[in-house]
């Protein structure tokens, strides 16, 4: 899907957030992930007061974001909280579907960092 059809469903869907100084686009899968899958910033600061409203997402069980391994922005997470769950290869299957990077990242590492808001072990009791 071409970045303005994802930017218009996020809209649609609630799932858009624009704040001075940042945009991010997530999703909230029915398994209770909550997925970065835009997050840019032309502010400092910005990046923390986005994750602040994604932390507030009602349902939302855990945080996950992909990050090429090389890329900076993995101090962000880093700092954040999130944990380094794995990193993968980019394989090129999900460029055509997803977002997430571009074709020049295909074989690439990519970094899965996961923050997580709700323990799994009281979300399956039923206690949140
Ligand atoms: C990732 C991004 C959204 C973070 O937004 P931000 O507004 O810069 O984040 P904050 O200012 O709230 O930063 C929070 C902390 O993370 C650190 N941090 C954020 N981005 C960083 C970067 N690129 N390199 C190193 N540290 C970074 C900050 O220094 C800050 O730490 P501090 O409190 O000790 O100073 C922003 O850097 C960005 O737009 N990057 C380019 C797009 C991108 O890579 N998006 C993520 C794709 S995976």
């Amino acid at each position: 899907m071409a970045l303005m059809e994802r930017l218009i469903k996020a809209r649609d869907n609630g799932e858009l957030i624009l704040i001075d100084g940042g945009m991010c686009v997530f999703h909230l899968r029915r398994d209770r992930q909550l997925t970065i899958t835009e997050i840019v910033s032309t502010r400092k600061g910005a990046g923390s007061e986005m994750l602040d409203k994604l932390k507030k997402v009602e349902g939302a069980h855990s945080i996950f974001a992909k990050c090429p391994a090389g890329w900076k922005s993995n101090k962000f997470y880093e700092k954040q909280g999130f944990e380094l769950e794995k990193t993968e290869e980019q394989p090129a299957k999900k460029n055509q579907n997803q977002g997430f990077f571009s074709q020049e990242e295909v074989g690439k590492k990519i970094n899965c960092w996961r923050l997580t808001l709700v323990k799994k072990k009281r979300a399956s009791l039923g206690l949140i």
